[in-house]
């Protein structure tokens, strides 16, 4: 798969289990332009450049009840994927969605405590689907919510189950009041033979605001994509 025909939505073959159904959780799709999708909510400020390098825009995103400045909103669409969203518009680049399989609940409690069994437990969480070939890609964007101060554990799952040796890993998170918390260690200490770069934060509360279209092609650039 290449980054040439970034404006036609199309499913992507992995190399291990050949076509991805629509269907599967785990999707992988060619970048489109927000005129495309008919997305409205946010357009960019400018057209997408082409990139250089192949790259993959890997995340997960849970939609549902979620914290919302000291209280609760249900979240048709995850702030996650609302960030992952801005970023595919200024790149050529695949996307991958990790969903979980068994799914977490869309409220927020039950989702806190999994979480907490997780993180004790060092566990993997399942992927729904088979995970992309990463052959084909020179940097992976990695995208999550933190949980307790970290990105959830399926994010572990994936960083180990797709071959990510070599590749430049530049992780962004979305979060409520931890910032980038512990992003940085915990892709680090799974030793993937990845470059970890520098990663891009921003507060959920915020993500659908103007500015962030600013913060994002600044961490673009600083982090060479674009
Ligand atoms: C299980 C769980 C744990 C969370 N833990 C933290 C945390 O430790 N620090 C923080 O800043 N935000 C935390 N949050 C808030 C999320 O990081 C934030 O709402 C994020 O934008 C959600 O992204 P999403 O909608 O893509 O899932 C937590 C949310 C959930 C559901």
């Amino acid at each position: 798969m290449t980054a040439s025909q970034p404006t036609r939505r199309r499913l992507l073959r992995t190399a291990a289990a050949g076509a991805v159904s629509a269907a599967a959780a785990g999707l992988l799709a060619a970048c489109t332009t927000p005129e495309s999708e008919g997305r409205s909510v946010i357009a960019p400020a400018t057209p997408a450049p082409s990139s250089p390098a192949a790259t993959l825009l890997v995340y997960f995103s849970r939609p549902g009840e979620n914290y919302w400045n000291g209280g609760r909103r249900t979240l048709e669409v995850g702030n996650t994927e609302i960030l992952a969203n801005l970023i595919r518009e200024r790149l050529d680049c695949d996307v991958f969605r990790i969903e979980a399989s068994p799914a977490y609940s869309d409220r927020y409690d039950p989702t806190v405590a999994r979480n907490v069994d997780e993180q004790n437990a060092d566990a993997r969480p399942e992927i729904a689907g088979p995970l992309p070939d990463l052959s084909p890609y020179d940097r992976v964007l990695i995208g999550s919510p933190i949980w307790n101060v970290q990105p959830p554990m399926i994010m572990a799952t994936f960083a180990e189950g797709a071959d990510l040796a070599g590749k430049d890993l530049h992780p962004f998170v979305t979060y409520a009041v931890s910032g980038l918390g512990r992003t940085d260690s915990f892709y680090r200490d799974l030793d993937t033979g990845a470059r970890i770069r520098d990663g891009l934060a921003v507060r959920g509360e915020g993500v659908r605001d103007n500015g962030t279209i600013a913060a994002v092609g600044q961490w673009l650039r600083e982090g060479d994509v674009i």
